[in-house]
């Protein structure tokens, strides 16, 4: 049985189903859009997004702003969600039991936003959305498709930081998931067009 915005927001706050339970600041759940088409979903809250409650507003979150302003979009236009709601301490990623502990809050998220497309932002989200093998160096950039919704892994923000010469790579996924917002935007208006004719 799914639950509603309230309920998830309420499950979530008192969450204590890993042990990052007990270093947390904050839970953070998501921000943006709740009814976007294109829904991005990083690793886990940094210390920014700790203290914060909000994902992505650290440095990595100042630079995702600016890769989505690259494509014209803004946080209004995306739903952010995170692997883990908590943060693990000191940034390390998040074991395999906090992650599937976890994951039946992103799989609620995902059924109340219905995005048409997912973004995985790094190579964690990319294992847990696209499955175990998925390598983020080989594998992002590339579309696959899951119960009709359109799926991409491309590099974190944070690696971008740490790295820029994979900013030429990030910059091709961008481009990929801009073009993939446009086909997907123009085919429901065509048919909504449709249907109003039919009215
Ligand atoms: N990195 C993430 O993966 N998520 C955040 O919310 C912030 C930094």
């Amino acid at each position: 049985m799914h639950c509603d915005w309230h309920e998830l927001y309420a499950k979530a706050h008192i969450c204590q189903l890993c042990g990052l339970c007990t270093t947390r600041t904050n839970v953070v759940i998501g921000d943006g859009n709740p009814r976007a088409r294109i829904m991005l979903v990083g690793e886990g809250p940094g210390r920014d997004e700790d203290v914060q409650g909000i994902p992505f507003v650290g440095a990595a979150g100042k630079l995702l702003n600016k890769m989505l302003a690259a494509i014209n979009l803004t946080r209004d236009d995306v739903y952010i969600a995170n692997i883990v709601k908590c943060r693990p301490p000191n940034n390390r990623t998040p074991t395999d039991e906090e992650a599937i502990a976890c994951l039946p809050y992103l799989r609620e998220q995902f059924v109340l936003v219905r995005p048409q497309i997912i973004v995985c932002l790094g190579a964690t989200a990319a294992r847990y959305i696209c499955g175990p093998q998925t390598r983020i160096t080989r594998d992002r950039g590339k579309w696959i498709c899951k119960s009709g919704v359109h799926i991409i892994a491309t590099y974190h923000p944070a690696a971008l930081l740490r790295d820029e010469s994979k900013k030429y790579d990030a910059w091709t996924d961008m481009k990929s998931i801009r073009a993939k917002y446009n086909e997907i935007y123009s085919k429901s208006d065509t048919q909504a067009l449709m249907t109003d004719d039919k009215t």
